[in-house]
């Protein structure tokens, strides 16, 4: 498809869901959704001016960094990732929990709670 072409429909998409969707303020497109996620944390750190992510484990939500992390076998909520390359200092900013373990997940609240973005 040529470029023209693209951003027209890019635009036309937009003013689509915005018309539909008022609370809807701004939009970006991107190519994965490796790409939208390292753009929502992104987004997320420059509001709360908070650098830790928690994600449950065995999720997958790309292959960033700071998504290839799950839980080590540490104190609760701290990690070390499961893919090479990925530096000691990155892997530290991504706490995990097992999925559906509510003990596992207020403990990391409450021992990393002022640096999570809370969203409840
Ligand atoms: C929840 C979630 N986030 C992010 C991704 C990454 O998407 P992509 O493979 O397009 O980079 C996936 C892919 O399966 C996903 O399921």
């Amino acid at each position: 498809m040529e470029f023209w072409r693209l951003r027209t429909y890019s635009l036309e998409l937009a003013e689509w869901i915005t018309s539909r969707l008022p609370f809807v303020e701004k939009i970006r497109f991107v190519s994965s959704g490796t790409e939208a996620v390292m753009s929502a944390l992104r987004v997320a750190r420059a509001a709360t001016k908070r650098n830790k992510i928690l994600k449950f484990e065995g999720c997958y939500h790309g292959h960033a960094d700071s998504l290839l992390v799950k839980a080590g076998s540490g104190l609760a909520g701290e990690s070390t990732s499961d893919s090479a390359g990925v530096s000691e200092a990155q892997a530290r900013e991504t706490l995990t929990v097992p999925l559906d373990n509510e003990e596992a997940f207020e403990k990391v609240f409450a021992t990393h709670g002022k640096e999570l973005r809370q969203l409840f």
